[in-house]
């Protein structure tokens, strides 16, 4: 056994004080009493499964100014996630397969953590070219930030049918390109009347049919009216941190707040936290979509939709859990073993033979969120000053990442593609 962590850790759904014991970045045995030549004993602390953010943007190939793999997996690191998802809309956009070669070399040197990509899918590629090398598949059913476009059933259609066989997760933005108002919006309120709830149920609803027979993943659900659509279908769905925990009253830095799918009313964030704390929702995912302080602050109809957070999201959760809005085994569940099972990794849960992908935290440690203090590029937050846990360790396959503030160890993120489980 090369390393033995102990503290009260997330095992067989609760927690329990034991004994980790780590052989070649896999978790080897958990044990009341184990023995190694390394021994880190956290003693009350917590230890949970590293989160795995399903849906993420890194900006990589082709918008570095806003982000790049290895900024971007360092505030993954800090906030708790050891993997990352990356979205297909990058310049060029991962939809030729060179292109998603090219990209995963760049992520590959550059990962702190481990990392899948979502491949894109046009009216006219052949998802299949890229099935080898994708972690699943993303569907934009509107026009959002540089995104490829398939509004149309046919198109739609056409995807599935192809995207069917590879029994890849499609993920899909699910707001219906029909049912938006086509305007300039002079604020947040307009904003989010251009693209009613209406459109996101709309969307959901068109996939109800093919949601049995393949894993449809629903991004960024936000509505009262979307919530009802899922439940016509059989699908998997995520929640973000912004639409569970702010509304379009509440956040009140104008074109910052500015985001796709909008931000809801208040009732619309309470009805997707009610869903959220009693599983309705399966995943937690940030939807890390960071554009620059100088775009975000451009007369509103210009500014860039998406909000950071991929270091927040989990520490932001986690004091939601503290305050007994959810319970820890909500969000352990959403955050790392539902992602993993959906996606079929062998992570996102202390369980002998999974990653050795930890994170430890003090609960009575709250801490607040401070822009300065992140580490996306961007360099802002929505989340200034909002309660929050952040881990103080993070290891990466048994390798120690974050200590005490600071980033340690080696670069050594890799693609979670080759090692995938077969789902069952
Ligand atoms: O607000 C959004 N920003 N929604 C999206 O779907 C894309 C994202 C981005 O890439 O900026
Ligand atoms: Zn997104």
């Amino acid at each position: 056994m090369d390393l033995v962590i102990e503290g009260r850790a997330w095992y067989k759904g609760r927690l329990q004080h034991v004994c980790i014991g780590v052989q070649d970045g896999l978790i080897a045995s958990v044990k009341k009493s184990l023995k190694a030549e390394r021994h880190l004993d956290y003693n009350d602390r917590i230890i949970l499964p590293g989160a795995i953010d399903v849906h993420t943007h890194m900006r990589e190939p082709g918008m570095t100014h806003k982000e790049d793999f290895a900024t971007g997996t360092t505030s993954a690191a800090f906030g708790g996630v050891t993997c990352v998802f990356d979205m297909p809309n990058t310049r060029p956009p991962t939809i030729m397969r060179e292109d998603v070669l090219e990209k995963k070399e760049m992520a590959a040197k550059k990962a702190w953590v481990d990392f899948g990509l979502f491949g894109g899918v046009s009216d006219s590629s052949n998802p299949q070219r890229i099935m080898d090398s994708v972690i699943g598949f993303k569907i934009f059913m509107s026009s959002t930030t540089g995104s490829v476009l398939l509004a149309e059933d046919k198109d739609i259609r056409r995807a599935l049918d192809l995207i069917q066989p590879t029994k890849k997760v499609v993920s899909v933005h699910a707001e219906d390109e029909h049912l938006l108002l086509k305007r300039q919006d002079a604020g947040l309120v307009q904003h989010g009347e251009s693209r009613p709830p209406l459109a996101e149920a709309s969307a959901i609803s068109r996939l109800a049919d093919r949601s049995k027979g393949m894993a449809i993943n629903i991004c960024h659900v936000t509505s009262q009216e979307g919530l009802g659509a899922l439940a016509g279908g059989s699908f998997t769905s995520e929640a973000t941190p912004h639409h569970l925990l702010l509304n379009v009253t509440s956040c009140t830095r104008k074109g910052f707040c500015k985001v796709n799918p909008p931000l809801r009313r208040k009732e619309d964030q309470e009805a997707l936290m009610a869903a959220f704390a009693d599983g309705r929702i399966d995943m937690l995912a940030s939807d890390h979509a960071p554009h620059t302080t100088d775009e975000k602050e451009r007369d509103f109809d210009q500014v860039p939709s998406g909000v950071p957070g991929v270091e927040t999201s989990f520490p932001l959760m986690m004091a939601q859990v503290r305050k007994g809005a959810i319970s820890l085994e909500r969000l352990v569940s959403a955050a790392c073993a539902r992602p993993a099972e959906v996606f079929g990794l062998r992570k996102g849960l202390i369980e002998v033979g999974r990653d050795a992908d930890l994170m430890v935290l003090d609960p009575r440690q709250v801490g607040v969120v401070s822009g300065r203090r992140l580490h996306s590029k961007c360099g802002w937050t929505l989340f200034e000053g909002h309660e929050a846990i952040f881990p103080q360790a993070v290891f990466l396959r048994g390798q120690l990442l974050v200590e005490d503030g600071g980033l340690v160890g080696e670069r050594m993120g890799r693609d979670v593609v080759a090692r995938r489980r077969i789902p069952t």
